[in-house]
């Protein structure tokens, strides 16, 4: 059993789930599962709306990481990917620090996924640190796929409130 916590400045504070070990759900279906507002298009690893960044409890652990080629590309073209993490990914099971939520699956690590709430945290490219558009800041508009109905739009700037708030 691994514990994913999902933290984003669109959430109220961080919220820890459960993923069943051997379970073979993505990290966005159990966000949709748990009403995590991660942003999503294609669910296939081509749009990367679903850009996420993963910290890992125990980093030096060695992880069996499979990134598919359409995860390189992606994550490449969004500069969130160098050549050194895909070889400290394929070579040393050191796992890389971005992925796609619909392409990674949680195994037995606690993780912590964070992400901006903007589809692909803006899919502007640049630099890891973030690049033009690309940095863990609240969105200037609400997602343009957002599932939750406990969520939602509350004034023109774009801020996300639950419902439940005032
Ligand atoms: S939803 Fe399109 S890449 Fe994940």
């Amino acid at each position: 059993m691994a514990t994913v916590t999902f933290t984003s400045p669109i959430m109220h504070g961080p919220k820890s789930v459960y993923a069943v070990a051997g379970d073979t759900k993505t990290i966005l279906v159990l966000a949709e599962e748990n009403h995590i507002p991660i942003p999503f298009d294609c669910r296939d690893g081509n749009c990367a709306s679903c850009l996420i960044e993963v910290t890992y409890a125990e980093p030096s652990v060695k992880k069996g990481i499979t990134l598919t080629e359409k995860e390189k590309l992606k994550l490449k073209e969004l500069g969130k990917l160098t050549a050194q993490d895909i070889e400290d990914a394929e070579v040393r099971d050191l796992p890389p620090p971005y992925r796609l939520a619909c392409q990674f699956i949680a195994r037995d690590e606690d993780v912590t996924i964070s992400f901006s709430g903007r589809a692909g945290w803006g899919l502007s490219g640049g630099s890891r640190s973030g690049g033009k558009g690309g940095g863990l800041s609240a969105p200037r508009t609400p997602p343009r796929i957002f599932k939750d109905r406990k969520y939602q739009a509350t004034s023109s700037r774009g801020t996300m409130k639950s419902a439940g708030s005032a």
